[in-house]
Order: C-alpha cells, then sequence, then structure tokens
C-alpha cells in the first residue's frame, strides 16, 4: 500500500510521461499493490473522521531537507586512518590488511588474496562463503552495501535475498541492471546472526574495500545503507541526514574523486514502505548523473 498523496505528489513533479510510468512501475514493483489515503475519510459522517483529510496532515513534499546541488562543491570523503578507539591489535590487523591489499592488481588478485585473509577469523570461520562482489566489473556504477546475510553466505554473491531483489527491483526501475552495475558490501562474510559487523571488522576489511573501488574504478559510487556510507565517508552522521546528497571518495590509488550518492539501504525500505519516496527521489538524482557522465 502507499499513499494517495505521495502518489499524486509525486506524480505532479514529472514533466515527462515516462517518468511518472517509472515510478508507477517503481512502485508496483516493490510492493505496493493499492493506493490508500493517509488519513481515514468517513462516508458517513462519522464523529471524529474528517469527511476530507485535514490540509496539515499532508506529508511534505518528495525532497531531501537539505538539499546539496550537484554542482556545490560536495562534500569529499578522502580515506584517513582508522578511529583512534580501536584496540592495538584491530589496527595491527588493519594495518596487515593494508599491505595485502596493496599488493593486488586485479579483481582476481585482491578475491584471492582475501580469501587467504585471517583477519576476521570470527566471521570467516562461521561463514559457508566468501560473498565478493555480483554484477560488471566494467560498469560505470559501483553499490556497495553493508554484510551478506543467509541468502548471500549460501550463495556467494551480494543482495541476492528479499532485500537484494528489492535493490534490483529498485534500480531496474531506472534502467540499471547487474549487466550495468557492479555491487559488493564493506564485509566480505556473513555476521553469525546477521548481527551488524563490528567496528573492527570494518576497519579490518576495509584496505580490500578500498582497493576493490581502486580496481574497479566506477564513475559513479551508491552506498547503499548507514554502514557503508559510515566506512567509505568518515562519518557518523545518520542515513537519513546522508541520503540523497552527492560526496566525494578518493583514496591514494583513484585519479579522481568519484561521485558517491548515500541512499537507504533496501531491508530498512521493507521495514518502512513510506521511505520509498525519498529513495525514488535519489534514483531519479543517480539517474541523471549517469546520464550526464556517461553521455
Ligand atoms: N544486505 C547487504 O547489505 N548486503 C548483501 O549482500 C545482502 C543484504
Amino acid at each position: 500500500m502507499i499513499s494517495t498523496d505521495s502518489v499524486s505528489d509525486n506524480l505532479a513533479s514529472f514533466s515527462d510521461a515516462n517518468q511518472a510510468i517509472a515510478l508507477l512501475k517503481f512502485y508496483l514493483e516493490s510492493g505496493a499493490d493499492a493506493a490508500v489515503e493517509d488519513l481515514p475519510r468517513s462516508r458517513f459522517g462519522v464523529a471524529g473522521v474528517p469527511a476530507e483529510p485535514a490540509a496539515a496532515a499532508k506529508p511534505a513534499p518528495a525532497v531531501p531537507a537539505t538539499p546539496v546541488p550537484a554542482r556545490s562543491a560536495p562534500p569529499r570523503a578522502t580515506v584517513t586512518s582508522p578511529a583512534a578507539v580501536l584496540a592495538a591489535g584491530d589496527l595491527a590487523v588493519a594495518e596487515s590488511a593494508r599491505a595485502a591489499a596493496a599488493g593486488a592488481n586485479s579483481l582476481a588478485e585482491l578475491q584471492e588474496i582475501l580469501r587467504r585473509f585471517e583477519g576476521v577469523e570470527a566471521l570467516r570461520a562461521r561463514a559457508t562463503n566468501m560473498v565478493f562482489a555480483d554484477g560488471n566489473p566494467e560498469a560505470s556504477v559501483m553499490l556497495v552495501g553493508e554484510a551478506p546475510g543467509a541468502d548471500e553466505d549460501r550463495l556467494g554473491k551480494p543482495f541476492v535475498g528479499v532485500s537484494g531483489q528489492l535493490l534490483d527491483r529498485m534500480l531496474g526501475a531506472i534502467g540499471l541492471d547487474r549487466t550495468t552495475f557492479y555491487i559488493t558490501n564493506v564485509c566480505f562474510w556473513r555476521p553469525p546472526g546477521n548481527r551488524k559487523p563490528t567496528e573492527a571488522e570494518l576497519v579490518a576489511q576495509q584496505p580490500f574495500v578500498q582497493r576493490h573501488i581502486e580496481l574497479v574504478k566506477p564513475k559513479v559510487l551508491v552506498l547503499v545503507g548507514a554502514a557503508s556510507a559510515h566506512a567509505l565517508l568518515n562519518t557518523n552522521d545518520g542515513i537519513t541526514r546522508l541520503r540523497g546528497r552527492w560526496f566525494e571518495y578518493n583514496s591514494p590509488g583513484l585519479g579522481a574523486p568519484i561521485p558517491t550518492l548515500p541512499i537507504f539501504h533496501p531491508a530498512y525500505l521493507l521495514r518502512q514502505p513510506a521511505q520509498k519516496r525519498e529513495t525514488w527521489a535519489d534514483l531519479l538524482k543517480l539517474k541523471s548523473r549517469i546520464a550526464e557522465i556517461i553521455h
């Protein structure tokens, strides 16, 4: 279900019928099979239930609270040293990861080095498969999510479970599929019981994620969810504040910074379907940025 107000607000913002059709398709594919009003409407004049929805209750239009124009200098995120709060042992693991990752000159080498990496044994020992990446490594768009779940662990591929299927449908609505994007995570093994990866685990794997991005060198980076945005943008700002704003990701092995867009994680959208319209706005930004960069 989706609110009729949000449908009409969003549809009204399009001059192009094709965009409106794509939005309706996106709603349908996201599981919105009925349009309902935000407030109940009494057809019989029942006390306490407004005959028409109150104007004040109309939700805000689908625009980010603090838009950052794509052309105003975007915030930079250059990879820096890990948080000082980590224990010395964790920092030593991160240092060995950095040395190991630096030795990878291809994705195949990176995958092999990672497979032998013993720095996150609590994850590796309990996982069925390492989950490296999926999609087209030559693609211009690279997405980075959080960590594999049970389905990903079983199949050895990122985003193949329920939230991955929603992500595929969302990206499909702007014309992208796994032949036109490449996808990975900031954590390569499933955390037991689907717990969040710890700070130490993320710091230990960060050099591999950094090298992964350097080797793919995408033209646009999409950070799917808070864990990925925090790990790659060196910020603790909430995803609600970060999403929909363009950042620049940079690291020593990249010739130039990469335009980077954080978005809500599809698992969050499954729990909070009302947030899909924010994500739709973000996907339209992504679509037009891709069009600018690639054509
Ligand atoms: N969620 C993620 O962040 N990554 C996956 O691969 C699957 C679910």
